[in-house]
Order: structure tokens, then C-alpha cells, then sequence
């Protein structure tokens, strides 16, 4: 069964985007999904995993960009589960080699390189497409299991 967007229990739309261009950014992003988890009814430790995986890619736009990007939220819906997605859009330069950028320690600034490994572990589904013409698009998920 496809995911399909959810809603809250009193109609709440639970969709955001958010324009990231630099550090102050960042926390609209964070007050976008624990608004949008807490209205899910997340325990406080999911919505905790989504916020700083949130940050962590909403600070990737600030410092590993040209021109910054989007971060995309929405509370998602599957069978017996409920889940929220955030999606980070940009228009390069691109990750140079996913895999690497996806190990502990790699960075290809002056940070610790843990950041995209920290949202590995904190999501429960991670997508990273860079395109031909070096556009990043970081698609992951967090379901929380309702039923
Ligand atoms: N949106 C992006 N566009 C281009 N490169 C990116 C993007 N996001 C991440 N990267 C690349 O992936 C590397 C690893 O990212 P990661 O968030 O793990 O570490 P970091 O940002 O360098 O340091 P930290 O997050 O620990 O402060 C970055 O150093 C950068 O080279
Ligand atoms: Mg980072």
C-alpha cells in the first residue's frame, strides 16, 4: 500500500516547506517538524530523531551549498503506521561521493563529518539522488507504529 499524507485529528494540514539559506533557518525547520510530530502524537524521543535529523540536512544546505535550499515536511500514513518525511532539495554543487559522505568522520568542510551518518541511524529510511546536473535531493523517513 503507498504512503498517503496524513492529517491530523482535527483536520490539521500537516505539510511545511521551508526556503534554507542560512544558520537561523534551521530552527524554523526544527519548530516545523515538532509541530508537526507533536500533532502525530510522537513519543518525545521520535520527535527528538526527527528534529535534529531535520537539522543536520537543513544545516548541510547552509554550509555545503551555493545558494541553499528546501526542506519539505509532511506527517505521512501507511498501513497501521504513521510517519513523517522530510525532504531536502538543492541545486548544488552535489555530494561528491555519497557512500563516503555517509561514513563517520568524512567531511569535505571544517565539520565533524556527522551529520548525514547521524540521520543513517536516527531515520528509518534514507535516500540520497544527486542528479546529472549535480542537484541534491535527500528523501527520509520516520515511522512511528501506531497499531
Ligand atoms: N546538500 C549537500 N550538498 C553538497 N554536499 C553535501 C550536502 N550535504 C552533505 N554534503 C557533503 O557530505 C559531507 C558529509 O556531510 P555531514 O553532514 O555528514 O558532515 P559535515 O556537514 O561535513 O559535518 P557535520 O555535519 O558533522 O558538522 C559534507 O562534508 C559534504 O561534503
Ligand atoms: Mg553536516
Amino acid at each position: 500500500m503507498s504512503d498517503i499524507p496524513a492529517s491530523g485529528s482535527a483536520g490539521e494540514n500537516l505539510e511545511a516547506r521551508v526556503e534554507v539559506t542560512r544558520i537561523a533557518h534551521v530552527a524554523n525547520v526544527q519548530t516545523k517538524v515538532r509541530a508537526i510530530t507533536r500533532i502525530l502524537g510522537f513519543p518525545e524521543l521520535y520527535i527528538f530523531r526527527a528534529a535534529i535529523s531535520a537539522s543536520e540536512l537543513a544545516s548541510n544546505l547552509v554550509y555545503h551549498t551555493t545558494a541553499g535550499g528546501t526542506i519539505s515536511i509532511r506527517g505521512i500514513r501507511k498501513k497501521g503506521c504513521i510517519g513523517i518525511e522530510i525532504i531536502s532539495d538543492d541545486s548544488g554543487p552535489g555530494i561528491k561521493d555519497v557512500n563516503m559522505a555517509l561514513q563517520d568522520g568524512y567531511s569535505t568542510g571544517p565539520g565533524l563529518g556527522s551529520g548525514l551518518p547521524a540521520v543513517e541511524r536516527l531515520m528509518d529510511e534514507l535516500e540520497i539522488l544527486v542528479t546529472d546536473d549535480f542537484k541534491t535531493c535527500i528523501r527520509s523517513r520516520l515511522w512511528y507504529f501506531c497499531e
